[in-house]
């Protein structure tokens, strides 16, 4: 067993010395004139395992400084010295848990030692099992998170898979995309960030024959070249340092179903000669691994940039531009389908109303009007950003734009001036609540973890 801290509280310097020499062989042993002196000490020797104290003391009694003693930490063990056996007070401390046990005077030497080695067993017990807990807790946080994680990335969540709009140019898109749901056809979706490339992506997947089958997305820009290249293909345990089991790739997993690539062009030369590989003969190798695997799987990939002239410029692969370009479909920017903002902003009224619990069924003439006066430069993206803020602002079931409207029109000074608006209320909020994000949450009506991507978006901490 470790070498233990013990403290032992008496107001007779004799008994003190004692008990001291009893245990001082074992332990490391920390020693108190009263109550008080021993709360000091233990203010500062947090690893205190054990206490000993005299139930009688002039400043208070053994019950009493335990009763403090827990507040500081529950699971110090707590022995009382006692002359009586039949005291009240220390009975019930006993029952209710606040002492562990107690010793009558005078106690013989060896039964003491036993009692407070058996004592100090039950104290890593103790110790250990919280150990255990918190890793456990630990653990479930990682998992759940692991799990969000996975069903938003998997995409099998079919709420919000509508395509809103009737605008001509978003009706020649949805012609095409038509044409190609019944096969397995690789596409090529460009667009500018927010125009709905993911979401046509999810929707061709869903409309498909793939679609009782997985749906993963993958951003090639986000990961390094190295952990992309395992994260698409798989890795074999010791195909390098740090993989220490096998690894199955997205190839495998989504088999039978579809692959979005986002931001295709970030790929690099060696992974994109890779990826021709799998769309020319429908194989693939894990790293470290020698025999290829076959790969069913519907790619589609995403791009905000212009892959034509990533080839010219000798950053794209021509072969694989062209082994993707089979079938394009260009997502417009809002700013070329502006009679798809209100069915849009009605759309988004309703989701964020329902996310954020404050149902919102009608908006002003001269709110959407605004709404409708903007160029949107990040799109549909920027547009459901708009609203969700204007939700989380308005009280009532009717949307004004209230503080920012007499700005004429939604320009980007006003847009700024909205985000101050959300950051100042949540500031105020914060403060009036000292950080305490359930009660701030609470006064917003909105629920914790709506208010956390809120102070993440707005670079707050609580
Ligand atoms: N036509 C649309 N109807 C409804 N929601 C849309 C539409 N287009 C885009 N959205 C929504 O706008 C947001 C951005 O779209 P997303 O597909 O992620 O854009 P991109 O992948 O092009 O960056 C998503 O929440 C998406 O659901
Ligand atoms: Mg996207």
């Amino acid at each position: 067993m470790k070498r233990h801290s013990l403290l032992i509280v008496d107001d007779e310097k004799e008994i003190l010395r004692t008990l001291e020499l009893t245990f001082e062989a074992d332990y490391q042993v920390f020693t108190a004139n009263s109550a008080l002196e021993a709360l000091e000490i233990l203010k500062t020797e947090r690893q205190i395992a054990l206490i000993i104290a005299d139930q009688r003391m002039p400043d208070m009694t053994g019950v009493e400084m335990f009763e403090r003693v827990i507040q500081i930490d529950p699971r110090i063990i707590r022995i009382t010295l006692t002359g009586y056996t039949d005291n009240a007070a220390l009975i019930d401390a006993i029952n209710r848990g606040h002492i562990y046990q107690y010793i009558v005077k005078p106690w013989e030497r060896q039964e003491l030692r036993v009692m407070v080695k058996r004592a100090l067993q039950s104290y890593e017990l103790i110790v250990e099992n919280q150990r255990l807990l918190e890793e456990l807790r630990l653990a479930n946080a990682r998992l759940h998170d692991e799990n969000r994680l996975l069903r938003q990335r998997i995409g099998q969540d079919t709420r919000d898979l509508d395509v809103i709009g009737k605008s001509p140019a978003l009706r020649s898109v949805l012609d095409q995309v038509n044409r190609v749901l019944d096969s397995s056809a690789t596409v090529l979706l460009t667009g500018e960030t927010g125009t709905g490339k993911t979401l046509l992506a999810r929707y061709i997947h869903h409309h498909g024959p793939r679609r009782d089958s997985i749906f993963i997305e993958q951003n090639c820009s986000s990961l390094s070249e190295a952990l992309l290249e395992s994260e698409l293909f798989g890795h074999r345990r010791g195909a390098f340092t740090g993989a220490v089991r096998d690894h199955k790739g997205l190839f495998e997993t989504a088999n039978g179903g579809t692959l979005l690539l986002d931001e295709i062009s970030e790929m690099s030369p060696a992974l994109q000669a890779k990826l021709l590989q799998v769309l020319q003969d429908g194989r693939f190798r894990r790293v470290g691994e020698s025999h290829y695997q076959h790969a069913d799987v519907r790619i589609i990939v995403a791009t905000n940039r212009d892959l034509e002239q990533e080839v010219r410029a000798g950053r794209f692969r021509a072969d694989l531009y062209y082994r993707i370009n089979v079938f394009p479909l260009h997502m417009p920017p809002l700013r070329e389908r502006l009679s798809d903002i209100p069915a849009l902003v009605e759309h988004s009224l309703k989701k964020f109303g329902q996310a954020l619990r404050r149902p919102v069924t009608r908006i002003s003439t001269e709110a959407l009007q605004v709404l409708c006066d903007y160029d949107y430069p990040g799109n549909i993206r920027e547009l459901e950003n708009l609203i969700e803020r204007a939700v989380l602002l308005n009280t009532g079931p009717q949307l004004d734009l209230g503080e920012w409207l007499p700005m004429a029109s939604l320009n980007h000074t006003g847009l700024s001036r909205l985000e101050q608006i959300e950051r100042s209320e949540i500031e105020r909020l914060l403060d009036k609540h000292a950080g305490n994000l359930g009660l701030v949450a609470q006064e917003l009506g909105i629920s914790r973890t709506t208010l956390w991507r809120r102070l993440r978006q707005n670079r707050l901490s609580a």
